[in-house]
């Protein structure tokens, strides 16, 4: 089958969190099954060509907006990790007005206005290139409001292709708390038919909504846990796309994501001091010694470390962890936060690592090598999400013999089994309520059953012999493009 995937994220070359990574792996599994999938994604400034050894592919592609048309270039390079065989080509779209600034949505001073007019353009161009290359897929694989409009193109734009025409599209949500909102103005660089943008289309409440473009308009819809799939048509977790979701349920299927599991291979990972597996776990209390060292923390390894790595967020929890550290309770217990985002929360750690400098360690930004040596240093990892779309960094702590203390919602819930003292069960630690008593009491329960080590090592076993390969749900992909083909035929 003939695949296109369509991010604005896809790892090793750009990512801000799970959306990259879940693009950056897929694709090679689906070619190792004999698919012939490709991805596109931006230039952004930071993906430097020489990095990736890209070439150029498309020198110059007209890319015709409704305002008029921009020129892009177009470079293509490799997603790395396969054998030859499974090599998937990637695009890179290159267009400076857009794509050459210092981040991915925005900088220091906020997500960059013309939001909706860069992603419009990537969506057009994706469908531009796609025709200069004479390669049409069967199936058009978006991914998050980035690539929303792509399905509404394929359905409405005057003078497509009719090749491309006849590519059936699949939209999967990842976060419905992002969905691409802006100022009704902007519908009319779409170039689609005004009666679009309508309640039953595109419109939201008077803007244009890019996620509410892919949700109706798809063949078929696809999220990233089975129980987000059910969450999200429900009011309080719809973000006001509910009644939509609501409307095309039959369309809609969680499927869990999986993790790269070369990538996240605790005997193998080229961070760490030292590797270490189920059966031998040696190598962890060397990573764990070297993490504390590193953050100028009190060498106890009787105290429980609780790691974070984390967008600083409310989604995510972190004023929960913020108030969890003040809290007597946890006065024995250590936490190592790797996290960046709302300057609020950043000055909050800052202030905490300062305030209590012995069991508190915070590091501010992205730091990929980093966050693989928290995930095999810590003891846990808190992921106390208000709600959580799949979440990927609990299935990293469970190969990693750390276990997770989650809430129990969305991915998470399908992911961790909370841990039975009875017989010996389990794979981490879950709570229900979004509440710092809660977490606290979660964190307290952990560090009992720490002290008490057999018990513990019987939880790490389970959790690092569980399988979060993509096999399965690369399979069910399959199917959900085939029910695509077969839905776009009717
Ligand atoms: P989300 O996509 O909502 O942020 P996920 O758990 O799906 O959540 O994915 C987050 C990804 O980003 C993981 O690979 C995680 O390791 C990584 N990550 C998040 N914050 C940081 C950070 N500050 N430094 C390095 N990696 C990070
Ligand atoms: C989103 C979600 C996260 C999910 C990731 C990859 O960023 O917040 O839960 O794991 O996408 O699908």
């Amino acid at each position: 089958m003939r695949v296109l995937f369509v991010s604005a994220e896809v790892t090793p070359f750009a990512r801000t969190g799970g959306l990259g990574d879940v693009v950056g792996v897929l694709p090679p599994v689906l070619a190792a099954a004999g698919h012939d999938v490709r991805v596109v994604m931006p230039l952004y400034q930071s993906i430097r060509r020489s990095d990736f050894g890209l070439t150029a592919v498309v020198e110059r592609l007209p890319v015709p907006l409704a305002f008029g048309e921009r020129t892009a270039q177009v470079w293509q390079g490799t997603l790395p990790g396969g054998t030859p065989e499974t090599a998937v080509p990637t695009y890179f779209i290159e267009q400076d007005e857009y794509f050459a600034r210092p981040g991915l949505y925005g900088d220091e001073s906020g997500e960059y206005a013309d939001n909706g007019l860069r992603f419009l353009f990537f969506c057009r161009a994706v469908l531009a290139l796609a025709e200069r290359l004479g390669w049409f897929p069967e199936v058009i694989h978006c991914h998050d409001w980035h690539a929303g409009f792509i399905p509404a193109y394929l359905r409405f734009l005057p003078g497509l292709n009719d090749q491309l025409a006849r590519a059936a599209s699949v939209f999967t949500i990842h976060n419905l708390a992002f969905q691409g909102v802006f100022p009704g103005t902007v519908f009319a660089a779409t170039g689609l038919p005004a009666q679009l943008f309508q309640p039953v289309g595109v419109e939201f409440y008077g803007a244009v909504n890019f996620m509410k473009a892919g949700l109706y308009y798809a063949d078929v819809l696809s999220t990233v846990s089975p129980t987000y799939a059910q969450e999200i048509c429900s009011p309080e977790s719809g973000w006001g796309l509910d009644g939509v979701l609501r409307d095309r349920r039959d369309a809609l299927v969680g499927i869990l994501n999986g993790i790269d599991d070369a990538a996240w291979n605790p005997r193998t990972d080229p961070t760490l001091i030292a590797g270490y597996d189920a059966d031998n776990l040696g190598g962890k209390a060397a990573c764990r010694t070297t993490l504390l060292r590193a953050f100028g923390l009190l060498e106890d390894s009787e105290r429980l470390v609780c790691g974070m790595v984390t967008r600083l967020t409310d989604q995510k929890g972190a004023d929960l962890v913020a108030e969890a550290i003040e809290r007597a309770e946890t006065r024995n217990v250590h936490f190592v936060i790797l996290g960046s985002g709302e300057r609020g929360y950043e000055a909050r750690f800052s202030a905490l690592a300062r305030r209590y400098p012995h069991r508190v360690g915070v590091r501010l930004g992205f730091n990929d090598a980093l966050s693989h040596q928290i995930q095999a240093g810590s003891d846990c990892l808190l992921v106390p999400s208000r709600f959580e779309p799949c979440g990927l960094t609990q299935m990293y702590a469970m190969r990693y013999g750390t276990l997770p203390i989650v809430r129990a919602t969305g991915g998470l819930r399908d992911t961790v089994v909370s841990h039975d003292t009875a017989d010996g069960s389990g794979t981490g630690f879950v709570f229900s309520q979004a509440t710092t008593e809660a977490l606290v009491a979660t964190i307290r329960e952990a560090a009992t059953v720490f002290a008490d080590e057999p018990q513990w090592r019987q939880l790490q076993r389970n959790a690092m012999t569980r399988d979060f390969s993509w096999g399965q749900s690369a399979a069910q992909y399959v199917e959900l493009y085939k029910q695509a083909i077969a839905a776009k035929l009717r």
